[in-house]
């Protein structure tokens, strides 16, 4: 395999390749792909509810569906509603009985390099003991779970023994503080929470359990805390509150048949970042959700479940986790990698060393860990043999042309057509994706609408569809099996926030987009104030409200700035108390006290000094004339600011700072 390039060679190999306009799929992977010609799509067109019924059948059901789609109540759809059946089953019972119990479900690796193989038949044991722990504690139908773990083999047994047993769960990512989990817990009004020791990370431990006890003491409606030992680290456990999860699991019985559910009973509630402080908890039902992302993850993977080795390299606390770590890819009987760690632990070629080595065929990641490899160099992903890839995909933000080019060469040897995938926490399944064996694709755009699916592209005043190649709203206009049902407890939000703009039928995105001559989609970013650092969305002002938590802040305004390697990174205005000055030890405080409150990832980039910040006469900051000047733009229009002498104040000290830096 000589795969060896200088980095000359392949500057000049990427700008030739900078040339193509489009990559048509290749031949090789169209004779094998289960769908190869473009009459999938026509088909869908026909009759899409239709379409998404045939989808539905595919899933093994206690009761199969006969209805596909009740719109009689929108915003509030409800898909399959006379079917019965539960995701636990179809995730695991169904391969089991179907005599596929010995397929490794998931090659797991930790980060020190331990490696345990779990197959499908591992884990329907799992999850049936500790769905009857569950239930010795008290936990039933209805009750909310939390779960807060890394990524151990143990989290995919609690969402699953969550679902057996219709509680639905509420994962929390465990880059997450503390206070994140309280709050997600209160809110959702967890009963019981199931978490870990201590977490590893690039060989440190955090003390999980420890840091979970200083915020929850207070939190009476969760009765039980379930704790995973994984690193021995030290931790209290409370009598008759917390309970050990070995300890339980040894006492609890070994079959706990999967309740038969509604296919409308709530699956989980997964909280995510909007416009204001307040986390949204979107709430993905079952029989709508497991049809998109099983029908989803078959078709644009190519999955032939009995051959490939699937890899999605995403924490499962976020929907990507959720929809394509473990529903998804287990409802279809998929063997998976599971990776405990890093990217860059022990070695920064570790995830090329974990596709050699487990044969991995099919690779899901985001832009941003692509970025941070092309930075790391080429010779960590050259080391190793990567001959069995026969497809990438990206998700999570916008891919930049030059390094979905990098993928395609570098990784993909190019051979490996790429699935650019958009969707949301929302839309709980991919939404606009090319299909690899039929559609050919252009760098940096998610080419088309999955089959079923309606999107478009309108104006912002009246929501008229807009003409090939000018900006505007991306919006979907028919509901999708695996839409979000509403917000957790909160249905008014939910209406105001997707289907207010242009109607209860339209659902309203949040991102730019636009469409190109040929009918392609290039997605250009949010359009509200959510930003989306290394592909983890945050809210602008969950942000500022933690900043100015600090005793020594007065004000705080928090915009997202474009950032070659995390795609956007935070920048933060602040004005502080009184006389106070600015010093790096103080934006190195506000830094830490933000990754406390909220969770490290979250942590301001920059920190810009303010005297004042830009507001209209009404008080209303302007974000936007902070983007211009954080990122160097000519100031648009300032006579509406109450004081404009702000900005030229602003000017002066962006000016220094850079020239401090050079
Ligand atoms: O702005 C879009 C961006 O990520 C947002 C959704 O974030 P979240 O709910 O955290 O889900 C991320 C994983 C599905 C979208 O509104 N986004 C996601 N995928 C893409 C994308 N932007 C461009 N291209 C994508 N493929």
């Amino acid at each position: 395999m000589a795969r060896m390039e200088t980095s000359s060679n392949l500057e000049a190999e990427l700008d030739r390749l900078l040339e193509i306009e489009r990559f048509d799929p290749p031949e090789e992977f169209r004779e094998h792909a289960l769908l190869a010609d473009r009459s999938v799509y026509e088909e869908a067109e026909r009759d899409w509810q239709g379409w998404w019924l045939s989808q539905a059948k595919e899933l093994s059901w206690f009761k199969e569906p006969t209805e596909t789609l009740d719109d009689s109540d929108p915003p509030f759809y409800k898909w399959f509603a006379d079917g019965k059946l539960n995701a636990s089953h179809i995730c695991l019972d169904q391969h089991v009985e179907a005599g596929n119990g010995e397929r490794v479900a998931f090659h797991w690796r930790g980060e020190e390099g331990e490696e345990r193989d779990l197959t499908y038949a591992d884990l329907h044991r799992d999850v049936q003991r500790f769905a009857n722990a569950l239930k010795e504690l008290g936990i039933g139908k209805g009750d909310i779970v939390g779960i807060y773990l890394p990524m151990i083999p143990e989290v995919v047994v609690a969402m699953l023994a969550c679902a057996r047993i219709g509680a639905p769960h509420n994962v929390v990512f465990g880059g997450f503080s503390a206070d994140s989990v309280r709050e997600r817990m209160e809110f959702s009004e967890a009963k019981a929470l199931i978490t870990v020791d201590g977490a590893r990370r690039k060989g440190k431990t955090a003390p999980i359990k420890q840091q979970v006890d200083s915020v929850m003491a207070d939190l009476d409606t969760i009765e039980h805390i379930i704790v995973v030992k994984h690193t021995d680290a030290e931790c209290e456990m409370k009598d008759g509150r917390d309970v050990w999860y070995h300890e339980v699991m040894e006492k609890a019985d070994t079959e706990c048949p999967a309740e038969e559910l509604d296919a409308e009973h709530p699956l989980y509630v997964l909280y995510t970042s909007g416009s204001t402080g307040k986390p949204k908890g979107v709430l993905h039902t079952t029989g709508g959700y497991l049809t998109g992302v099983a029908s989803t993850h078959r078709y644009v993977f190519d999955l032939h479940p009995d051959e490939d080795v699937y890899w999605c390299s995403a924490d499962v606390g976020w929907v990507t986790g959720h929809s394509y770590i473990v529903y998804g890819p287990m409802a279809n009987g998929a063997t998976s990698v599971m990776f405990e760690g890093a990217p860059d632990y022990p070695h920064k070629g570790i995830w090329w060393e974990l596709c050699e080595r487990y044969g991995v065929t099919i690779f899901y990641t985001a832009p941003t860990a692509i970025r941070a490899c092309i930075k790391w160099g080429t010779e960590h992903v050259e080391k190793f043999n990567l001959d069995k890839l026969r497809l990438l995909g990206t998700v999570g933000e916008p891919i930049n042309p030059k390094a979905w080019l990098w993928y395609h060469k570098v990784v993909g040897g190019e051979r490996c057509p790429i699935v650019d995938t958009w969707w949301q926490t929302e839309t709980g399944q991919i939404m606009i994706t090319p299909l690899p064996g039929i559609v050919s694709t252009k760098p940096g755009s998610a080419t088309f609408p999955y089959p079923g699916i309606a999107a478009t592209v309108v104006d912002e005043r009246e929501g008229k569809e807009l003409e090939p190649g000018e900006p505007g709203l991306l919006v979907l206009t028919r509901p999708w099996p695996a839409m979000l049902r509403t917000l957790y407890r909160e249905d008014e939000r939910f209406i105001e926030q997707y289907f207010s703009k242009f109607g209860k039928e339209t659902y309203l995105v949040g991102d730019g987009a636009r469409k190109d001559e040929d009918g392609y989609f290039w997605i250009i970013g949010r359009i509200d104030d959510v930003v989306n650092v290394s592909g983890h969305r945050l809210s602008t002002a969950e942000v500022e409200s933690a900043i100015v938590s600090h005793q020594k802040v007065a004000e705080a305004a928090v915009i997202g700035q474009s950032d070659e390697d995390t795609g956007q990174a935070i920048c933060a205005f602040v004005t502080l108390e009184g006389d106070l000055e600015g010093t790096s030890e103080l934006e190195q405080e506000i830094r830490d006290h933000v990754g406390s409150r909220i969770g490290k990832f979250t942590r301001p980039k920059r920190i810009i000094w303010a005297d004042d910040l830009p507001k209209t006469r009404s008080g209303k900051i302007m974000r936007r004339l902070l983007r211009d000047i954080a990122e160097g733009r000519a100031l648009g229009d300032v006579t509406t600011l109450r004081d404009p002498d702000v900005m030229s104040q602003l000017e002066d000290k962006i000016k220094a700072e850079q020239a401090e830096d050079d």
